[in-house]
Parts: structure tokens; sequence; C-alpha cells
């Protein structure tokens, strides 16, 4: 089973992941973690370029087709080996956050996008998309508190820098998305406490198994 986690900064998606990573395995199944961009050993090297604030300068095409290339690496190299070694993989980030980001954060076509996204996922879509959604002003102010308690400066990353007109782009732009493909993504509301966005999560989650996914 492949579950995919989206949302805009500060909605906790790494807290939840290792909450449901927890929860699966107390239910005897094997889990991978893993996240977007920068899953695989070369992804790693494209999560670098892609969020430094050093490049600044990269066009928007080519920060899109170096997302898609970390994409196309990490379902090779990671998801679908995990995938046919009987693994549930629950990726931070996966497809979605590129239409979200690049199409109605930057402005690109959503639907040139989702074909292109096609090519690079070859076929394999998440059996389930759990979209936390977060007003971008709450958001944010958890991003920017988790970074400050970890030492790193507000604008941490390239995003973290985007305006918050922006930010409300992508967190509309997700939910017009998730209206488009009901079946696989799910809206959990994502401003409770992290044990009420578990609960949500786990029972979405457990009915999706016991449903023989
Ligand atoms: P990261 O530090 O992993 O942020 P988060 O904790 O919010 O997941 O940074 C990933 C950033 O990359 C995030 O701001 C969203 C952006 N992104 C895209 O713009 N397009 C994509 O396809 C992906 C996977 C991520």
């Amino acid at each position: 089973m492949f579950i995919t986690f989206e949302g805009i900064e500060g909605t906790g998606k790494s807290t939840q992941i290792a909450l449901l990573k927890e929860r699966l395995e107390a239910l005897g199944k094997r889990v991978l973690v893993t996240l977007e961009p920068g899953g695989s050993r070369i992804g790693a090297e494209l999560r670098r370029v892609l969020l430094s604030l050093e490049n600044r300068d990269l066009a928007p095409q080519a920060e899109l087709f170096l997302y898609l290339a970390d994409r196309s690496q990490h379902v090779s190299q990671v998801i679908r080996p995990a995938l046919e070694a009987g693994m549930v993989v629950l990726s931070d980030r996966f497809a979605d956050s590129t239409v979200a980001y690049q199409a109605y954060g930057r402005g690109m076509d959503p639907e040139m996008l989702h074909e292109l996204n096609t090519i690079a996922v070859g076929g394999l879509w998440p059996d389930m998309t759990l979209l936390l959604d977060i007003d971008p002003e709450l958001g944010l102010r958890r991003a920017t508190e988790r970074n400050s308690r970890e030492g790193k400066t507000v604008a941490e990353g390239r995003f973290e820098a985007e305006s918050m007109a922006f930010h409300q782009r992508v967190r509309q732009g997700y939910l017009a998305w998730a209206a488009r493909f009901p079946e696989r993504m799910r809206v959990v509301e994502a401003s409770g406490t992290p044990e009420d966005i578990a609960s949500s999560i786990s029972a979405l989650v457990e009915s999706r198994l016991h449903a023989g996914v």
C-alpha cells in the first residue's frame, strides 16, 4: 500500500507520518517512510539544488523538471522496490505537490502538469493521499516556530520565503485538486491537536486496509 501526505508547510505532516508508521507497525506491517524532494540518493542532490536560497534564479520550468526527475528516480529506485517487497510506503509529498506548487502556486497549467506527473510516476499512483489542510497563516506560524526551535532562520528555504498569497494559492489548489480525485485524495482538517489529527488519519487508513488495498 502506497500512501502520500500533502499540504502546505506547518501542517504537521512529518509528525503524522511518524505516528502512522508506529500505528501500522503495531498492526504488523513493515513500513518505509520517505520524502520528496530527496527520497533517493540522486534525489538528495536534487533537493539541495531545489531548496537552496542560493538558487533564487532557478527558472520555473527548470524547477518543474527537477521535481519530476526527483520523482522518477524516487519511484524506480525506492518506492516501487519497497512495494514489491510487501512494505507499506508513506511518502512526505509526491505528485500532487507539483500540481499545488508549480501549477496553482506558480501559475502553470494543472492539467499539463498532471500529464507530466503521469510520465514521472510511470503508472504508480498512490492508493491513498492524505491532504492535511490548514490556514496558511497558522501553518506558517507553526513552521516558523519549528524553524526557530531547530535553530534555523525563518526564511530557511526558498518556499518559506514565498508570500502569504502564494501559500493561499497553494492551499486552494490542493483543495481543488482533492475535489478532482475524491476517491484517492482525502482532506484531513489539520488545525487540531496532533492526537486528533492522528486518529482521523488512522480511521481513514484502517478502513482502506480493511477494504483490502
Ligand atoms: P520541505 O523542507 O520538505 O518542506 P515541507 O516540510 O513543507 O515538506 O520542502 C519541500 C518544498 O518543496 C515545499 O515547500 C514544497 C516544495 N515542492 C514543490 O514545490 N513541488 C514538488 O513537486 C514537491 C515535491 C515539493
